[in-house]
């Protein structure tokens, strides 16, 4: 059965939507790894939120074990002052990451560690636990024992540091007894472990060799940090016991109690953490006879222009930081629109910038301000309901209900649901430019207002789609379209949307373009047919641009600049031009090209490097460019009309 029938069946028992994400380690500062996937719960809740449903999303820390503890230590504070700072970290970010959690939970909460006492002894009660004398490889940074055929040259296969043979008496859950059990359960369930390449992976991982027994003990006096054992003080329990356990304990205690949450409909998690997850949890939930989570999705991780973020590369992204410097809408969006979520993505912030400019300041931020400045000057930014069914609006209103299937949101399609609400933004900019109302205002008003109502729907709809990736973004164009005395729910969720005596105000530009310092002048963009009413140009504008043929000479790259490279081009007489195509092209394989030069450019200075004129390129929306060249040799300096 699809989650989404499964979901269906449950909500008629009032079953409320439950999404967690993990609880972080609260040694480390957050970055941009644990903003995404808590801004991944966030785009889900909203969205299940306006359709109706009550909600539960829960975030937290995990407070117990050595990494804490160790930290602590360096800062000469017990773990759980130590604890208790480090977590306002996370408050904060998710405060500035415009994070609505329902509920937020820390493994160091008292009713957090009751209910992991009382799990761990109804297992011990159920013959589920059991001491044994073990021996095996110990990795310390990851508290995790490994078996000799595990490690990897020696070392531990998961962080390649050295392991020490430790021998000691131990409790294990017997995990084991469940492989089978585990493997029917996900090859019934398809969606239980998404996306599919994760599924597989954890079933190669269940069918290649034996599961074993999972050590879920730490001896106190080489770990004190942790929950004791009810049934033995001499141990500490395992932190990833003690930490599973915070989706179950959390309802127990911050939950809303008249709605049912259990079982929950999404564990987000990173890929890292899948086996804990997919084989730890299921088998602990199995072993207490609780129904297991609808599905675990594990996304991919983030690279940072190509590397691994660590610390000692000193490339750790800081979100608070992108926030401060973009905006923290711009932020979200750029997450969720360039790559697949569940694929590993690259972050620069030179393709922050890219979305920035090219998808909301030109495409969104455009659409909005056109928009506004034509209501105000034909209609005084007044519109009443005109409903038509014309070709726009049957494709807008199809536009709709792909967007609002629930199955792409259920499995967390949040980049094609992205690509749709701009498709729905470029439809409605075509439908400016095809029914041109700066001319429909001097020759057909009655049809100018049905266009200008058309577009008016558009956006309403467009900017309620927006409202769980971007809800800043989402409640300032809802104001501006005049909607602040409107209840913001389901019912906006389709085209036709009961109305009356709609009054627009103007707003200053939603996404202003970045200017940086290597885009200026370089970055030409020849979008076919601008069609804004007060940009278009006459023959006599285009006459001032002079355009011409120029035979690159020589280039070299700018010192100190991946992107910029200085060209000596014959265009009649020499000229020096700078130009940001560095990180496409090399040096040697422009020499000797035709090239498109406009030489009435004002000089200017790039990285210190003076420009006397222009390049054109075409920048498409996946950054790549294309110089513009000549298909045969003509003189240099000949003119381009
Ligand atoms: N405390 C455990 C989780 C226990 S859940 C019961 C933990 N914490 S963590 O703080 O180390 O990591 C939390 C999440 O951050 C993981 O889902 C991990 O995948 C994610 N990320 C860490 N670095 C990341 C990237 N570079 N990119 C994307 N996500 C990454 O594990």
């Amino acid at each position: 059965m699809n989650l989404l029938k499964e979901r269906r069946k449950m909500n008629q028992k009032n079953k409320g939507f439950y999404i967690t994400t993990p609880i972080y380690y609260v040694n480390d500062i957050p970055h941009i790894g644990h903003a995404y996937t808590t801004i991944a719960a966030d785009i889900l809740a909203r969205y299940k939120r306006l359709k109706g449903e009550y909600v539960f999303f829960l975030t937290g820390t995990d407070e117990h074990g050595q990494k804490v503890e160790r930290a602590a230590k360096q800062f000469g504070r017990s773990p759980k002052e130590h604890a208790d700072i480090m977590v306002e970290n996370f408050r904060e970010l998710w405060r500035a990451l415009n994070i609505k959690n329902d509920a937020f939970i820390r493994t160091t909460d008292e009713h957090h560690k009751k209910t992991v006492q009382e799990i761990l002894q109804k297992l011990y009660d159920k013959g589920k636990i059991e001491k044994r004398t073990y021996s095996g490889m110990y990795c310390t940074p990851c508290e995790r024992f490994w078996t000799d055929k595990d490690l990897i040259e020696g070392k531990c296969p998961d962080c390649g540091r050295d392991v020490e043979r430790i021998e000691e008496e131990n409790y294990f859950f017997l995990m084991s007894g469940y492989q089978d059990k585990l493997i029917e359960h996900i090859e019934k369930n398809p969606d239980y472990i998404l996306p599919e390449t994760r599924k597989n992976e954890v079933l190669s991982f269940l069918k290649n060799k034996p599961l074993g027994d999972l050590c879920i003990s730490r001896p106190a006096q080489r770990l004190s940090w942790g929950i004791p054992l009810p049934f033995d003080r001499n141990y500490t329990t395992y932190v990833w016991f003690d930490a599973l356990v915070n989706y179950y304990s959390a309802l127990k205690y911050l939950a809303p109690s008249n709605i049912q949450w259990w079982p929950p409909d999404h564990h987000l998690i990173g890929k890292d953490i899948l086996i804990t997850h997919a084989v730890y949890w299921s088998t602990m939930l199995m072993a207490l006879n609780l129904s297991l989570p609808r599905n675990i999705f594990a996304h991919g991780w983030w690279t940072v222009q190509g590397a691994k973020m660590s610390k000692s590369l000193g490339n750790v992204v800081n979100p608070f930081e992108i926030i401060k410097k973009y905006g923290v809408d711009a932020f979200r969006y750029f997450l969720f629109r360039e790559v697949s979520f569940g694929v590993d993505g690259d972050f620069s912030e030179e393709a922050l910038i890219r979305r920035i400019n090219n998808d909301l300041a030109n495409d969104l931020g455009n659409l909005v301000n056109r928009f506004l400045v034509m209501n105000e000057k034909y209609l005084d930014g007044k519109l009443q309901p005109q409903w038509m069914e014309e070709d726009f609006t049957m494709k807008a209103s199809q536009l709709i209900e792909e967007i609002n299937d629930e199955k792409l949101w259920d499995e967390f399609r949040f980049n094609i649901l992205l690509e749709k609400i701009w498709e729905m933004i470029a439809l409605t900019n075509n439908y400016i430019a095809q029914t041109e109302p700066w001319k429909l205002a001097k020759t057909t008003p009655d049809k100018l207002q049905n266009v200008l109502f058309n577009i008016w729907n558009s956006l309403r709809v467009i900017t309620v789609y927006l409202y769980p990736f971007m809800p800043d973004t989402s409640h300032k164009i809802w104001n501006a379209l005049g909607l602040n005395l409107y209840k913001f729910d389901n019912k906006m969720l389709k085209w036709y949307f009961q109305c009356k005596d709609i009054k627009t105000k103007k707003v200053e530009q939603i996404f202003p373009r970045i200017e940086t310092k290597e885009n200026q002048g370089i970055d030409v963009k020849i979008k076919a047919m601008e069609d804004k009413v007060e940009e278009l140009i006459g023959i006599e504008d285009f006459m001032k641009i002079k355009l011409k043929v120029g035979k690159v000479l020589s280039a070299e790259r700018v010192k100190g600049s991946e992107k910029l490279i200085k060209l000596i081009v014959d265009i009649g007489e020499e000229r020096q031009i700078v130009a940001g195509i560095g990180k496409l092209y090399t040096p040697e394989e422009l020499v000797g090209r035709f090239i498109v030069v406009l030489s009435n450019l004002k000089p200017a200075k790039l990285m210190g490097v003076e420009s006397q004129g222009m390049l054109l390129a075409a920048t498409g929306i996946d950054g790549t460019i294309s110089i513009l060249t000549l298909d045969r040799e003509v003189d240099p300096g000949a003119p381009i009309k």
